[in-house]
């Protein structure tokens, strides 16, 4: 192998490694949006999902759901608790998403908003309880007065358990009324009250992300537009945010989660300040006045799109507008007057046809005229066999009377297909829109299986792909491994970069090179060879290289997908000196099949270990199934 040291072929974007956020598998609601209530607010289609009525002692009640309607638009339901004995408790319990995950020592923070309707005061008994039904947390809470007011206690958990339930239960006749009952560990990502759970961050923040994608993927299309994602809804007080069903909701053909609903705890608030504690560019997709193609077709008629658009340049002020603009103001209140200073938008997700190239147009006339300095990202179009969206069968590519800067290509496709795809960039027109590889992974089984595995095959495969995207970095500014998480008891599709259940979370073997490559990015590309060629599957070996401009460093990148270890020399051209140490980073398995799991989340992680270097020339002994990065200092 040589290394040409000093040809700088392209920056490599910082933005290149990022992350794809979709509330899909439970990503958000019962994933990492810490709240452990699920139909908080009685808003899910069938209003007591969720609940259940309790008695204890002989206490005798009921349970009604009084609905507000248009006079609370984003929250009209809410619970009236009439207690008809003096002896006893009466009330609900909550089965939370796939029970509630407590930890012995803990503390767990309830809320409740409420207001008290008799006279005499009722008091709640709020506890938890584990499996078998024994209390293991308790709290009390007494309303006063009739106003609607917020109430919090805190329960500290006397033992762990991942499927406890929660109780409220009513002490005293009369009759209580309950909304937004709530209840959140105290320990939450950067400990921010009602906030995220903070191990499915820390994997994120682990990677440094060069940028965070969100909300989605075809949620933010919507079955409907009706049900589309409409950013406006999920700001502001969380009590005020309007529930929409989850695309991904059972009702719509998908697997174990028929109380899939958005709760919009995580909004687009949270998520620019998630983007903004991981330094990472946010980069949100908005509806394009287009439903989910896969699904109904509809779209809004182009006299309509204003309102569309009008949302783009809204959110444009509530991101970057100073604190006098309407929206700017909004973001202030909600405790960051300064700028998230937004570069991106993203225009539409997987859509295509004459339908989207006219809107795409329309948005993109306002926003180069307003707002010339955000970027805009497009969809793309299907492959010809109908899967996967792709820039060479777009229109967009080669528009000259609309504003192209980058296109949006999603892959789902088999191993070989990523290590056959090395050199995909490598014939891409330089000085056309750039390419955001937004959604991609390897299907082992076929796309969207549910026998689908986050294998070492899977994985390396990606790895070597990705050495290829390097490689282009003059062409393709973003990457981005999708799904990201699913709660192994609530999940639609597979494979997925990280597994949780209420308590555990872990990184896949997927995780594991994505942030390998993340985090050993690098500021330019420089030519890495095999007998004078790109490094694209010879013998099973791909690579990619980089010099880090910041940090003096070569790093080189080689995959060696062979059942044979091989010898690396890599000779090191156009450098003053390299330091005689240098480290390599191995991720590794003789087994194809290898998974990480919750029992054992290292099977395929890291190990780094010190190389030598003599004469500029570095030689790696590479493993089987081996993906290696090297550092030197040059
Ligand atoms: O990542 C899962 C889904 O795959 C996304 O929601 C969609 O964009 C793609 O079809």
């Amino acid at each position: 192998f040589t290394v040409k040291a000093n040809e700088i072929q392209a920056e490599v974007a910082p933005t290149m490694w990022g992350v794809f956020f979709e509330d899909i598998n439970l990503g958000a609601d019962g994933g990492i949006y810490a709240e452990l209530v699920k139909n908080r607010s009685f808003e899910f289609k069938t209003p007591m999902m969720g609940w259940k009525e309790e008695k204890r002692g002989g206490a005798e009640g009921t349970l009604l759901v009084h609905n507000r309607g248009a006079a609370q638009l984003g929250n009209p339901r809410f619970l009236r608790v009439a207690v008809k004995s003096d002896q006893g408790e009466y009330g609900l319990s909550n089965e939370g998403f796939r029970g509630m995950g407590v930890k012995k020592g803990d503390k767990y923070n309830f809320y409740v908003l409420a207001r008290q309707l008799s006279d005499a005061k009722i008091g709640l008994v709020v506890e938890l309880v584990d499996q078998k039904g024994e209390r293991i947390g308790t709290a009390t809470v007494t309303p006063e007065g009739k106003d609607w007011k917020e109430y919090k206690a805190t329960i500290t958990a006397t033992a762990t358990d991942p499927k406890a339930q929660l109780l409220v239960l009513a002490k005293g006749r009369g009759e209580v009324d309950l909304d937004m009952i709530s209840l959140f560990p105290e320990k939450t990502w950067k400990n921010r009250p009602k906030g995220m759970r903070p191990d499915m961050v820390q994997l994120l923040a682990d990677m440094k992300p060069g940028f965070f994608r969100f909300p989605g993927g075809c949620i933010v299309e919507g079955r409907t537009l009706d049900e589309r994602f409409q950013w406006k809804k999920t700001i502001g007080p969380i009590e005020t945010r309007e529930l929409t069903v989850n695309r991904w909701n059972t009702e719509f053909g998908h697997r174990l989660t028929p109380d899939y609903f958005q709760s919009f705890g995580l909004g687009f608030f949270e998520y620019f300040q998630l983007a903004e504690d991981m330094g990472a560019e946010p980069l949100p997709i908005l509806n394009c006045g287009m439903a989910c193609q896969f699904n109904t077709a509809e779209v809004v008629p182009m006299a309509q799109l204003d309102t569309y658009i009008q949302d783009a340049l809204d959110l444009i002020e509530f991101a970057n507008g100073s604190v006098e603009t309407p929206w700017g103001k909004k973001r202030a209140e909600m405790g960051h007057p300064e700028p998230f200073n937004m570069k991106y938008i993203g225009v539409g997700n997987e859509q295509w046809g004459e339908q989207y190239v006219e809107r795409y147009k329309a948005f993109a006339k306002v926003l180069t005229e307003k707002h010339p300095e955000i970027q805009l990202i497009t969809t793309t179009g299907p492959f010809p066999d109908g899967k996967e969206f792709d820039y060479l069968n777009t229109t967009l590519r080669s528009m000259k009377d609309a504003r192209v800067d980058i296109i949006d290509e999603h892959y789902y496709r088999a191993p070989e297909w990523f290590r056959e795809n090395a050199t995909r960039y490598d014939s891409y027109d330089r000085n056309g829109p750039k390419i955001f590889a937004g959604e991609y992974a390897s299907q082992t089984v076929a796309i969207a299986s549910p026998d689908n595995k986050n294998n070492w095959n899977g994985a390396m495969s990606e790895a070597a792909f990705m050495t290829g995207l390097e490689r282009n970095a003059g062409v393709v500014v973003m990457a981005s491994y999708a799904p990201l998480f699913a709660h192994i008891e609530g999940w639609q599709w597979t494979p997925d970069m990280i597994w949780v259940d209420n308590l555990r979370s872990f990184g896949t073997p997927n995780y594991q090179v994505q942030k390998l490559f993340s985090t050993n990015s690098g500021t330019h590309v420089v030519p890495v060879l095999r007998n004078n060629k790109p490094v694209t599957g010879q013998d099973g070996t791909y690579a990619s290289a980089t010099i880090d401009k910041a940090t003096n460093e070569l790093i080189l990148k080689i995959v060696n997908t062979s059942d044979r270890p091989q010898q690396g020399e890599f000779v090191v051209d156009g450098v003053k000196k390299l330091q005689q140490k240098g480290t390599v980073t191995v991720l590794q398995s003789d087994n194809l099949n290898q998974e990480n799991t919750f029992e054992n989340p290292d099977a395929i992680s890291p190990k780094q270990q010190q190389i030598q270097v003599k004469d500029k020339k570095i030689k790696l002994p590479m493993k089987p199934y081996s993906v290696n990065v090297v550092r030197v200092k040059m």
